[in-house]
């Protein structure tokens, strides 16, 4: 045999010197969601680790984050029952939570990378991303609240504002209300190909935000479809998009690779919430070594072609220097 591949596997030296695929803190963008109130922090029941933090605990969160070298954050609000409306009104009010916690992060810490979610659902009675009318989501009435709550996060101080909505046109629309008030270095994360996946469950639970009828099919894309997220990262990028990203990860490898290899931006891929519940589930029943299982991921997600990734592993991966 001329060739025998496990020469090169043969010991730890040469394994990590042929190693094509890294991860390091500097990829790493950690969800984090927040509540009202003071000095309170409650599990997600289906995330065990992952809490809802009031605005004094989050900033303490952060910081120990950065002293970890994990600098980029993406911020999630829970929001009262009682604020929620057809039209997302709250989502654009000057001094609501959400608000108050990208400027109070952004104030303490300038050093860290503030994403901010840009989508009516936790803010919407009906629990959908779009204004609802006669059980249809409405699109070109949306993109106008997604602008306005885009330019309080901007003006809040977000370095990025990322729309997850799946409205047609919203990155256009976005970039144009963001330049026109004089925000032309806030960036755009585009959710480009977002699912509508069974996996987003515990991140709904987290901030009560399930939609209260039907499901988000007319506006995610259909699972089964592959060659359809090309379109929308066409769009995307035409539209001015400076990330694309592929959500769910794990069950959209492929998804990622394809947009990687036709796009010179960089691709975010979003290890959501049910993967996240999947692993620690089957790593509480004794089932899985959680080390391996959780740096297997990000590694396979990392070598499908994302240069970032949203996950909620990126604070014990960095706590228990794992990568
Ligand atoms: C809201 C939004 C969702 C997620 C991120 N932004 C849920 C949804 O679209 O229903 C899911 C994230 C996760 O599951 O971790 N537009």
């Amino acid at each position: 045999m001329l060739q025998r591949p496990r020469r090169n596997r043969k010991n730890e030296a040469i394994r990590r010197m042929v190693q094509e695929t890294h991860v390091s803190a500097d990829n790493l963008i950690f969800p984090l969601f927040i509540i009202d109130g003071n000095n309170q922090k409650s599990e997600v029941a289906s995330m065990p680790g992952i809490y809802r933090h009031t605005i004094d605990n989050l900033l303490r969160e952060v910081e120990s984050c950065l002293k970890l070298g994990l600098k980029s954050f993406d911020l999630f609000p829970n929001i009262d029952e009682s604020l929620k409306d057809k039209h997302a009104t709250e989502s654009y009010r000057d001094g609501n939570l959400y608000v108050r916690a990208i400027s109070e992060v952004k104030k303490n810490f300038p050093e860290a990378c503030v994403i901010t979610d840009v989508a009516m659902d936790p803010y919407s009675s009906d629990g959908h991303d779009g204004i609802v009318e006669n059980g249809e989501i409405l699109n070109d009435e949306t993109l106008e609240v997604l602008g306005r709550m885009a330019l309080v996060h901007a003006q809040a101080g977000a370095d990025i504002v990322a729309p997850s909505d799946m409205m047609d046109g919203r990155v256009g629309y976005i970039r144009n209300v963001l330049d026109d008030n004089g925000f032309t270095n806030v960036s755009i994360m585009s959710y480009t190909a977002k699912y509508a996946s069974a996996f987003y469950g515990p991140f709904r639970d987290a901030l009560n935000s399930a939609p209260k009828f039907g499901d988000k099919k007319t506006y995610q894309m259909n699972p089964a479809n592959q060659r359809e997220a090309l379109i929308e990262a066409d769009l995307d990028e035409a539209e001015g998009a400076d990330f694309l990203m592929v959500k769910p990860a794990l069950p959209y490898l492929d998804v990622i690779k394809l947009l990687k290899d036709n796009t010179e931006l960089p691709i975010a891929a979003y290890n959501v919430s049910g993967e996240y519940a999947m692993i620690k589930a089957a790593i509480q029943k004794g089932w899985l070594n959680e080390q391996r299982a959780i740096t297997e991921v990000l590694t396979s997600i990392r070598r499908a072609g994302a240069t970032a990734i949203l996950t909620y592993h990126a604070k014990e991966v960095l706590e228990n220097k794992w990568l």
